[in-house]
């Protein structure tokens, strides 16, 4: 097992390891006293995983409750919130009492914003069980729900007391959301590790699962680490997300976050070389990598229609948004763009 331990305003461990989700109860039990356990996940998950957590939970001592709403983006919004923190105060869970979000990136921005709200703030446990929760939105405190207007439009930065990701939950994902997970590894490998690019590009990581989960988690750490609250080298883990988000938004969400990140890589790099901020050919590179792992790289989507997403992106300041541009493969850097030059550059990326 594989132990990272992230030092922001919180400290915890991430570990990372194969069979260690029937270990949860006890490595919550070294950090936190037994208590009630309220256990947050959406029904596919549940029906895969929750008694296994419950049972380890039960054996260390805590007592158990639990909560599952509909599987899925559609679930990330202010109704499910707002039945999360209902169903909390029915069963009575306190400030002493700890939240477990145990399921995908949509779990743990949810439950995680619902432990940040609730009570002012109670303790909670990440148990990732997709490759993109495991790289990347476990680890972090970066939670939210979706607002008509836009994605992650409301949330907190709100630290996890541990993270404990069982690498063989992976094994029941659909290839589907594997892939999501690719795209958020990719997407570390553009920003900062090239052998970490390479080795997902070609595909031969599978054997490797666990390696690459940390290699992520060690980079989002040190980022993290370095700007915990979003205002400088953290906006780097944004790399392919303006664009991402206003096509996720615009399908309606039936592109998922990853294929969408995919999509706003691709497009970006292609922008970037346009504007010579980018190596000759970086776009070629970046698209074959997605098209290896099975990812989209294009939309139908016209550039007004993407560009009206982006400038209700919460990225926004006043008349300039922030775009990570990737320079070369292992190196991106952020760039401030007027409003009025985000349709052309759209245009340009579609081209
Ligand atoms: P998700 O949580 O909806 O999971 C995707 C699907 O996989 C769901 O249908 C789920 O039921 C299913 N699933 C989960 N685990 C499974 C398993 N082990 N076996 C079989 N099926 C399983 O979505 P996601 O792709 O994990 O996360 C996407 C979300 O994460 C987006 O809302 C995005 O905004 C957010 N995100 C947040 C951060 C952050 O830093 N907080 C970073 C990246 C993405
Ligand atoms: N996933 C982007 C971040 O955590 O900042």
């Amino acid at each position: 097992m594989k132990k990272i331990i992230v030092k922001a305003s919180v400290e915890y461990p991430v570990l990372i390891g194969r069979g260690i989700l029937e270990r949860l109860g006890e490595e919550v039990k070294q950090r936190i006293r037994p208590c009630k356990a309220a256990i947050i996940t959406d029904t596919t998950v549940e029906a895969l995983y929750a008694a296994q957590a419950e049972c380890s939970l039960q054996e260390a001592g805590f007592t158990t409750c639990r909560y599952a709403y509909p599987a899925g983006e559609g679930s990330k919004h202010i109704g499910t919130l707002s039945e999360i923190l209902e169903f909390l105060a029915e069963a009575e869970i306190t400030r002493q009492d700890i939240i477990i979000a145990l399921g995908g990136g949509v779990c743990g921005d949810m439950a995680g914003f619902a432990a940040a709200v609730y009570q002012r703030g109670i303790r909670f446990v990440q148990v990732p069980t997709t490759f993109l929760a495991a790289v990347d939105s476990s680890v972090g405190g970066k939670t939210a729900i979706d607002l008509k207007a836009g994605k992650n439009m409301a949330g907190a930065f709100y630290q996890p007391h541990l993270v404990l990701c069982d690498v063989d939950t992976l094994d029941t994902l659909p290839q589907e959301v594997f892939a999501d997970g690719i795209a958020e590894t990719l997407k570390y490998g553009i920003i900062g590790d090239a052998a970490l690019f390479g080795k997902t590009a070609s595909g031969a990581y599978r054997a490797e699962l666990e390696e690459i989960i940390a290699a992520c988690v060690e980079m989002k750490r040190d980022i993290v680490m370095e700007d915990e609250f979003d205002n400088g080298v953290r906006q780097l883990l944004n790399l392919g997300h303006t664009l991402g988000h206003a096509i996720e938004k615009r399908s309606g969400f039936s592109i998922t976050h990853g294929h969408a990140v995919a999509i706003g890589m691709y497009l970006i790099a292609k922008a970037a070389e346009e504007r010579g901020i980018a190596e000759r050919g970086l776009s070629d590179v970046i698209r074959d990598a997605l098209e290896s792992n099975g990812l989209p790289y294009s939309v139908e989507y016209s550039a007004e229609e993407i560009a009206e997403g982006v400038l209700k992106d919460k990225k926004r300041r006043g008349g300039e948004i922030s775009f990570v541009f990737p320079v070369r493969i292992g190196h991106c850097e952020i760039v401030k763009i007027p409003v009025e030059e985000v349709t052309e550059l759209v245009e340009k990326a579609l081209k």
